[in-house]
């Protein structure tokens, strides 16, 4: 079957097509109904079958005779160490953990956070939760205290996990101080932390409060794994809104099994036992569904990489990595290669690997621009497929899918919508828009097994967020297109999201930042036009009357207080001070004409601006710190 007739075959029947799917997933209990519409348009999915999450992922193919694959690769070009984990070991080592945390209380339903850099035990940690039925939380680490916090106030975790240490090129990034600024801010106590020493830093452990990840496990017997509903929530994770308080997506453990398993063949075209490599973090979506639960589901070998695209040591990494391991489908973010291709215009570090085990590069998380596509496809040689998805989504909505039929690849586009996905180009109305014109991009609820159900305790905001602009339909926040043939085009996001070296941030937290600051009496967060990043934040800043003092004195403060409050991944880099910001006529801050200015491009005048003359003003400004020279 070819994408239309597999396409058509879900749009004919959806709850068939997830059923079939869902023969491939080991269930205690059988679900007997795919889709639950009771409580529309809140949805849920095989709900009534009962599932076990790390039985799916580890377990079973032990059961199967498959122990001694290797599951999991940690390659750490950051501390110059490899270690391999099979399905037996990482089995073993996930029981242990999980038969230590349910002897200290940690039950179904109880949420943990986890706080770790890119090491095996962040994976083995998730695993654990999930083979008790508790509900994880993973936190990136280059996010600050104060971040952690919030995410500790809004889940109320029972425990963290946590290592003591992150490695960044140049820097041992220190948790333990993290941890233990965001537990005293926060209202909610954890009950227990169990650290992770690593040998580049050991840290003094609290009493009564920490105790050793190894200690901790000594003599634990180990668990079994907990049966969950379909509709049990598997994680939560936390990703950038509109506001500063975080959304906390949750993911209904049936469905993210079903759909994941489906997309490791039918997208990345990777079967059993090969390897399938996504270089991003645990924090991140990616690497819940395509360097935890995705690749280990279908059976495959997954790569935990601790470095960087560059500097660990040079550009060639991510070629090494791929000839050493045998990587068959690699996924990454486009700025990761922008950062190569920047540091290897010609791409020759290719020429000192064997990468004939690579069949294809996946590109999501941001916009691929055409010369990082078209690079790539040169040096590389093989199909770059650039899909589009969300931290909500937890696959692709719209993507090439490899293992059905490798569809023609347009450039700019990241192809076509995948089962279980009505795409619509929507105006302000919510009327459906014609092919090649721009509108905001929905999808027909329900929306398929694998997305958010919900947000965490937050239902109001989920409807709000999602299902009230166009009822009846999903809204995706961002704006596109579909062309004649289906593709889709994904042009901006709708809201004051920007996307930062494939990190999801959102200015309205910036902005309370930066509002914090004592001789700051407004102020506006845009994402600017970045070779590398794609995107970067650039700060406005009215200053309170009266203030005097120099204002590079003031805007280092605002950088520093960014990178304290919310951490360095938010890349908070310049600041400027303005005497007014444009607005329209009830008051809202025109940021998308600023973008437009600072990037040099067209725009057309809004007519509810209330004072024209003041873009002026801010072209001056983003003139003098190096935008808008037209
Ligand atoms: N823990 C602590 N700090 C972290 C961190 C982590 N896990 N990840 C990033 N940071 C820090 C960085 O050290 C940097 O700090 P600095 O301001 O002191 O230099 C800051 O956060 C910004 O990081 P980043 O945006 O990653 O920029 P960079 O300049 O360090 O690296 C790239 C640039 C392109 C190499 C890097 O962004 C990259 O690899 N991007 C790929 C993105 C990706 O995989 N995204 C996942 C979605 S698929
Ligand atoms: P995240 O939730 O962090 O995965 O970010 C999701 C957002 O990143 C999407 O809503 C888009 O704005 C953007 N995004 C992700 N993938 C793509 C892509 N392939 N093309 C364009 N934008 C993308």
């Amino acid at each position: 079957m070819g994408y239309s007739d597999v396409y058509q075959s879900w749009k004919a029947d959806p709850e068939a097509f997830w059923m079939a799917a869902a023969d491939s997933i080991d269930w205690v209990r059988k679900p007997i109904r795919a889709l639950n519409p009771d409580k529309a348009p809140l949805y849920s999915w095989f709900d009534d079958g009962l599932v076990n999450a790390c039985w799916n992922a580890v377990d079973r193919h032990v059961e199967a005779g498959r122990g001694a694959q290797v599951a999991l690769i940690h390659d750490s070009p950051v501390t110059g160490t490899l270690h391999k984990i099979t399905y037996a070991e990482l089995r073993n080592r996930v029981a242990t953990l999980a038969g230590a945390l349910r002897d200290k209380g940690v039950e179904k339903g109880d949420r943990v956070i986890i706080y770790m850099p890119m090491v095996p035990e962040a994976i083995v940690a998730m695993l654990a939760c999930a083979r008790l039925g508790a509900i994880h939380s993973v936190v990136f680490g280059g996010f600050a205290a104060n971040e952690l916090a919030v995410r500790i106030d809004d889940c109320k975790p029972k425990a963290i996990i946590a290592a003591s240490c992150g490695i960044e090129p140049g820097r041992v990034v220190q948790y333990k101080p993290l941890l233990d600024g965001a537990i005293d801010q926060a209202e909610h106590k954890p009950e227990f932390c169990v650290i992770f020493q690593r040998e580049q830093q050991v840290v003094p452990l609290e009493d009564g409060r920490d105790v050793d990840w190894h200690g901790f496990q000594y003599g634990a017997a180990p668990a079994d794994c907990v049966p969950v509903e379909g509709s049990h929530p598997a994680y939560i994770l936390y990703t950038s809104g509109t506001t500063g308080a975080p959304k906390g997506v949750v993911r209904a453990t049936g469905g993210h099994l079903v759909a994941l398993n489906w997309t490791m063949k039918n997208v990345y075209d990777v079967e059993p036992g090969e390897v399938f490599w996504a270089a991003s973090d645990v924090g991140w979506v990616v690497g819940h569904s395509y360097i935890c639960y995705g690749p280990l589901i279908h059976g495959n070998t997954t790569i935990v990489f601790e470095g960087k695209p560059v500097g660990t040591p040079d550009p060639g990494t991510f070629w090494r990595v791929i000839a050493d391991h045998k990587v068959k489908s690699f996924f990454t973010a486009p700025t990761a290669i922008r950062a190569v291709k920047k540091e290897d215009p010609k791409g020759e570090l290719v020429g000192n690997y064997d990468l004939s085990s690579l069949k294809a590069l996946f590109l999501a998380g941001e916009r691929a621009d055409p010369d990082t596509i078209e690079w790539a496809q040169r040096i590389l040689n093989v199909p770059v497929i650039d899909h589009w998805w969300q931290t909500e989504t937890g696959f692709a909505i719209a993507a090439n899918p490899m293992g059905v039929e490798k569809l023609p690849v347009k450039i700019g586009s990241p192809s076509v919508a995948m089962p279980g996905y009505e795409v619509q180009i929507l105006d302000e109305a919510g009327h459906p828009m014609k092919p090649g014109e721009l509108g905001a991009i929905a999808i027909k609820l329900p929306l398929p097994p694998g997305t958010l159900p919900n947000l965490w305790n937050a239902e109001d905001r989920f409807l709000k967020s999602y299902l009230t602009t166009f009822p009846g339909y999903y809204e995706t926040g961002d704006a596109g297109m579909v062309d004649e043939d289906g593709y889709l085009y994904i042009m901006a996001r709708t809201d004051d999201v920007i996307n930062v070296a494939g990190h999801r941030l959102s200015t309205g937290a910036m902005e309370e930042v930066l509002a914090a600051h004592p001789d700051v009496a407004e102020c506006a967060v845009i994402g600017v036009a970045d070779d590398l990043k794609g995107q970067a934040p650039l700060g406005l800043l009215i200053l309170s009357k009266g203030v005097n003092r120099p204002h590079e004195e003031i805007c280092g403060e605002c950088v520093t207080l960014v990178r304290e409050k919310i951490g360095p991944v938010a890349a908070f880099k310049r600041a400027v001070v303005v005497d007014r910001l444009p607005k329209t006529r009830s008051g809202k801050i025109l940021r998308a004409t600023m973008v437009k200015i600072a990037d040099n491009q067209d725009f057309k005048l809004p007519a509810t601006i209330d004072d024209p003359a003041i873009l002026d003003e801010i072209r001056a400004a983003l003139q003098s710190i190096g935008y808008a020279k037209g």
